[in-house]
C-alpha cells in the first residue's frame, strides 16, 4: 500500500513539473506578445506627439514622462538622428542609450530596405540585472523628415513574477487535487474496511442478523475455517467434552445438535407406590450418546416409553434433562400400540435385528410391519424437522430403527448435515438380499451425509450391498457413494465411552464395592466372581456363557464352591416370542448348572433378571475378578469397555468374544470364540489364575486406548468429516451455480 502511494506521489510530481513547464512557456509567450503589441501601440500613438514637441525640450520632457507613467514602462528617450540623447525620463537604463540602440536601429533599417519612410522600427528583449526588459525603438518624423527616434524600455520582470505565482498556484492546485483524488478514497476505504471488519467480527461471533452483502465473504471465511478445522481436528491430542463443543461451534456453526434415536436417555417410570423415578435404560447407544448431548446441548428426539413420560413433559412434549443439570431436551414422540408393534417389535426387532446379526434367528418380514416402520420413520423425521433451528442443522440419526429417516429429513431440509450411525453390524450383501425392502433401506440411509459403522467390515458389507442392489456411483478413494448427485461418506467410527466415565468417578472404592457385592450375593471371603452385563438378547451369547462356566467347573474342580458367575440381565423386547424363549432357556440353564455344581451356600450362576441402574452395574464391575462378554455377534459392545474403565485398581480380566467390534480394539483382553466352549472355559480359567502384574499390564494398555479413543473423539471425527463434506458441497454448489450446470457437476 505504502509503495502504491509513493508511486502515485512521484507520478503526480512529474506530471505537475511537465504541466508547469508547458504553462510557463505558454504564459510567457502570451505576456510577451501582449507587451510587445502594447509597446508598439503606445509608441505608434506617441510618435506624433513626440514629433510635435521635438523642438520644445520642456514639452518633449512632459510627453516622455506621460508615456512613462505606465507602471510597466521603465523609461522613454528621444534620440536625435546623430544618436545623441535629446531627452529621456529619469531612470532610463544606460544600457539602452541612444548611441547603443541607434546602431541597431540603423542596422534594422538597412535590413528593412533602407527607406526611413517604410521602416517601422526595431525591438528586442534583453536581460538587465533588475530583470528582463523589452526595448522598442521607432523613427520619429515630421513633414516627411526624419527627426530621430524614440526608445521605450518595457519592464518584463512582472511576467516572471506572474510565472512564479502561476507555478505556485499550479502546485497548490495539484496538491489539493492529489489529496482529493487519493486521500478521500483512502479514507473512505479505510473507514469501509473498519466497518466491514467490525461487522464481520460481529457476525463471526454469532451476533445479529446477517447482511446480504456479507454472505459471500462469510461463506468463504467458513470454508476456510472448515478447512482449518479439518486439519486442526485431525491433530493428535485428547478429545474432551470441551473440545467437542468447540469443534461443533467453530466449524459447523451449530448451536445445538438434534439426535434421533428410538431409546430415550432418561425414562420416567411410576414406582409401585405411585412415585416417579428416573431410569437410565440399558443401552449401549444411550451410554455413548448421552455424554455427547451433555457436551453439545440440543434436542434428543425419542420414543416416550416410560409409564410416567407423558406426565413429565411440557406442552411441547419436551423435558429438560439430565435431572440435576438440565442441559438439553428430550422431545418425546408417542407411539400407539399398533405403531410400536409394527415398527419396533415387528420390522426393527423381528426383521432387521436378526437380519443384521449372525445369531441364527430367522428374520421375519411382514408387509404390515414394514408399512408401520415407514410411517413411524416419517413421523419422527417430521418431528426432527420441526425441532431444528436452521435450514442447515446437524442431525445425528441413530441405528436400525431409523434407516429411512435420513432420506426423509433430507427431502425437507436439503442443506441439513445428516450423520447416520448404525450401531449394529451390516450383513453381507447375500444376506441383506433376503429383505424385501433392502433397496428402500439402502436408499434411506444414503440420504445421510455421513454413514458410520463400528468397523470397516460393516462398511464394506454396506458398500457391497449398494453395488449389488442400487444404481449409484462409487468414489473408492473417498469411500463414498453418489446417488442422484448426493454424496454419502461411508466410514468406520468405532464408538466408545466418555472419558473419564462419570459413573466411575462417583463410585465407591474397589474395596467397598467388593465388600458390598460380597454381602449382597452372600459370597464367602475367598470367593472368586465373574460378571456378565447384558440386555437379555439372543445375540449376547448368554447361554454359551453359562455353558462355558459349567465346563470350567467341570474341567477345573478347584473352582467349584469358589467361583460364581453373576449375570445382570435386563429383560428386553419381551413381547417377542424369541426373547421369551431366551428368558426361559437362560433361566433353566442357570438352574441346571446350579443344581449340578451348587451347594446350599454356593451358587455357580447368579442370575439377576431386572433393570440395574448404572451405579449398581459399576459396583459389580469394580468388585469382579473377571468380566465375560460372549456376544455371538455385536456391533461394538460397550460393556467390555465399561469394565475396563471401571477398573481404576488395574485388577480384573476381560474375556471377550471375537465377534464384537470391541475385540478389534481391546486386543489385550482374552479373546475367545464363544461357540468354542472348551476354549472359552480355558480362557475363564486363565483369567482366574492370571498374576496381578499381568492383569495390570493388560488393563493399563486397554485403558490407555480408551483415554484416546473416547466417545468425544468418535463424535468429533464424524463432525469434522461432516464439516469437510459441507465445505466441498458448498464449493461445488457455487461452482455449479456459476457455470449454471446444476448439481450434476458435483456428482
Ligand atoms: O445394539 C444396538 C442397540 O441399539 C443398542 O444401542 C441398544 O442397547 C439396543 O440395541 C437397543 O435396545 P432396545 O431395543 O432396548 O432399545
Amino acid at each position: 500500500m505504502a509503495r502504491f502511494i509513493l508511486t502515485l506521489i512521484v507520478g503526480l510530481a512529474l506530471l505537475t513539473w511537465a504541466v508547469s513547464g508547458v504553462v510557463q512557456t505558454t504564459t510567457r509567450e502570451w505576456f510577451e506578445r501582449d507587451v510587445t503589441s502594447r509597446a508598439q501601440l503606445v509608441m505608434t500613438s506617441a510618435r506624433q506627439s513626440i514629433a510635435d514637441a521635438w523642438y520644445a525640450p520642456t514639452d518633449l520632457q512632459r510627453q516622455l514622462a506621460a508615456i512613462a507613467r505606465d507602471e510597466r514602462v521603465i523609461g522613454v528617450a528621444a534620440c536625435s538622428a546623430d544618436l545623441t540623447t535629446r531627452s529621456s525620463t529619469p531612470g532610463f537604463p544606460d544600457e539602452f542609450s541612444c548611441s547603443a540602440v541607434g546602431s541597431r536601429v540603423r542596422a534594422a533599417e538597412v535590413a528593412a530596405g533602407g527607406s526611413s519612410q517604410t521602416f517601422r522600427g526595431w525591438s528586442a528583449t534583453a536581460a538587465l540585472p533588475t530583470g528582463r526588459v523589452y526595448v522598442t525603438a521607432m523613427p520619429v518624423s515630421a513633414q516627411g523628415q526624419v527627426l530621430g527616434f524614440a526608445i521605450m524600455v518595457h519592464d518584463l520582470s512582472y511576467i516572471e513574477r506572474r510565472e512564479e505565482a502561476a507555478q505556485t498556484f499550479l502546485i497548490i492546485i495539484s496538491a489539493v487535487l492529489a489529496v482529493l483524488a487519493f486521500g478521500v478514497p483512502l479514507l473512505a476505504a479505510k473507514s469501509a474496511r473498519s466497518d466491514w471488519s467490525r461487522e464481520l467480527r460481529r457476525l463471526l461471533h454469532g451476533g445479529g442478523k446477517q447482511k446480504s452483502e456479507f454472505q459471500p465473504i462469510l461463506s468463504d471465511m467458513r470454508e476456510l475455517l472448515g478447512r482449518m478445522a479439518s486439519e486442526r481436528e485431525d491433530a493428535p491430542g485428547r478429545w474432551t467434552a470441551v473440545r467437542l463443543k468447540q469443534t461443533l461451534n467453530r466449524y459447523l456453526h451449530g448451536e445445538k445438535v438434534v439426535i434421533l434415536a428410538n431409546r430415550e436417555p432418561y425414562v420416567h417410570q411410576y414406582t409401585a407406590d405411585g412415585k416417579i423415578e428416573v431410569q437410565h435404560p440399558a443401552s449401549g447407544l444411550v451410554t455413548a450418546l448421552e455424554p455427547i448431548m451433555r457436551a453439545c446441548s440440543g434436542v434428543w428426539v425419542a420414543h416416550g416409553s416410560g409409564s410416567a413420560d407423558r406426565d413429565t413433559v411440557d406442552g411441547n412434549d419436551r423435558v429438560r434433562v439430565p435431572p440435576e443439570e438440565e442441559s438439553y431436551h428430550i422431545r418425546r414422540v408417542w407411539l400407539s400400540d399398533e405403531e410400536q408393534q409394527g415398527y419396533y417389535y415387528g420390522f426393527a426387532n423381528e426383521g432387521l435385528w436378526p437380519l443384521c446379526h449372525t445369531a441364527h434367528a430367522r428374520p421375519v418380514f411382514r408387509a404390515g410391519d414394514w408399512r408401520q416402520y415407514r410411517a413411524v420413520n416419517q413421523r419422527f423425521a417430521d418431528v426432527v424437522c420441526r425441532e431444528v433451528d436452521s435450514k442447515d442443522p446437524i442431525v445425528l440419526v441413530q441405528d436400525y430403527h431409523f434407516a429411512l429417516a435420513p432420506e426423509m429429513i433430507r427431502e425437507r431440509l436439503p442443506q441439513a448435515t445428516v450423520i447416520a450411525f448404525f450401531h449394529i453390524p451390516w450383513p453381507n450383501s447375500e444376506r441383506m438380499g433376503i429383505c424385501p425392502w433392502r433397496n428402500e433401506l439402502l436408499e434411506g440411509l444414503l440420504g445421510s451425509s455421513i454413514l458410520g459403522f463400528h468397523t470397516q467390515l460393516h462398511c464394506n458389507n454396506f458398500l457391497d450391498s449398494v453395488d449389488r442392489f442400487l444404481e449409484t456411483r462409487r468414489d473408492r478413494e473417498q469411500n463414498a457413494v453418489i446417488m442422484q448427485g448426493h454424496r454419502t461418506l461411508v466410514r468406520p467410527y468405532p464408538i466408545s465411552l466418555e472419558w473419564p466415565v462419570h459413573w466411575v468417578q462417583s463410585a465407591p472404592s474397589v474395596e467397598e464395592c467388593r465388600a458390598q457385592v460380597w454381602r449382597d450375593l452372600g459370597l464367602k471371603p475367598g470367593a472368586l466372581l465373574g460378571i456378565g452385563v447384558d440386555r437379555l438378547d439372543y445375540t449376547k451369547g448368554v447361554e454359551e456363557r453359562f455353558q462355558a462356566v459349567e465346563l470350567l467347573l467341570e474341567r477345573h474342580p478347584e473352582f467349584r464352591g469358589r467361583f460364581s458367575f453373576v449375570q445382570l440381565a435386563e429383560p428386553s423386547r419381551t413381547k417377542i416370542e424369541r426373547y421369551q424363549m431366551l428368558n426361559d432357556t437362560v433361566e433353566r440353564l442357570a438352574e441346571r448348572i446350579n443344581l449340578r455344581f451348587g451347594a446350599p451356600d454356593y451358587k455357580p450362576i447368579i442370575l439377576l433378571r431386572s433393570h440395574h441402574e448404572p451405579p449398581e452395574v459399576f459396583r459389580f464391575y469394580r468388585a469382579a475378578d473377571l468380566c465375560y462378554v460372549s456376544s455371538l455377534h455385536d456391533g461394538m459392545n460397550l460393556v467390555a469397555k465399561e469394565f475396563v474403565a471401571a477398573r481404576t485398581d488395574m485388577r480384573g480380566v476381560l474375556v471377550l468374544s471375537e465377534f464384537t467390534g470391541a475385540a478389534r480394539e481391546l486386543t489385550e483382553a482374552l479373546i475367545v470364540n464363544p461357540y468354542d466352549l472348551e476354549g472359552s472355559s480355558d480362557a475363564l480359567a486363565a483369567a482366574l489364575m492370571m498374576p496381578a502384574d499381568e492383569q495390570q499390564d493388560r488393563l493399563r494398555s486397554m485403558r490407555s486406548l480408551l483415554v484416546q479413543f473416547n466417545v468425544y473423539r468418535w463424535a468429533g471425527k464424524m463432525l469434522v468429516d461432516a464439516a469437510r463434506l459441507r465445505n466441498q458441497e458448498r464449493l461445488a454448489g457455487r461452482l455449479a451455480e456459476r457455470a449454471n450446470l446444476g448439481p450434476a457437476l458435483y456428482s
